[in-house]
């Protein structure tokens, strides 16, 4: 059995590495790469697939897992710029796919007792990745 919980985020980045050329990042990551920011509405989806307690009926209270997911990533990003606001992405390109690694890793510990943890990233309606620590 399987639960998800949908959250939701705004959250600025620029996708450019700090040891290449202007002119590389721009070949590489193209608009991406704009100097001054740009937004995304970002959906993040995080499932446990566990067993049913017998007790309350619930794979996890989702109270619960609303909560974590607050904690660990939407109070965290949103509405911030993520590569001057958050620390583990002054190193770290974020683009969605390692946005979605670190959120993740951030979960996990929170998570791992109820289940297994999968989750999706949403960055447009068209892109998004999934990502379940494989
Ligand atoms: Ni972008």
């Amino acid at each position: 059995m399987k639960i998800v919980r949908r959250a939701t985020f705004n959250a600025a980045h620029r996708l450019y590495r700090k040891d290449w050329s202007h002119e590389k990042n721009d070949e590489v990551f193209g608009l991406c790469n704009n100097v001054n920011y740009h937004g995304h509405n970002y959906v993040l989806e995080v499932g446990i697939d566990g067993k049913i307690d017998p007790e309350t009926g619930y794979v996890i209270d989702v109270k619960i897992l609303k909560d974590i997911i607050s904690n660990v990533v939407t109070d965290r990003y949103d509405h911030k710029n993520l590569n001057m606001d958050c620390p583990e992405f002054f190193d770290l390109n974020p683009t969605v796919e390692n946005i979605a690694m670190v959120c993740y890793n951030n979960l996990l510990p929170h998570l791992q007792a109820y289940g297994k943890l999968s989750i999706k990233l949403y960055e447009t309606e068209k892109n998004w990745v999934e990502y379940d620590g494989e």
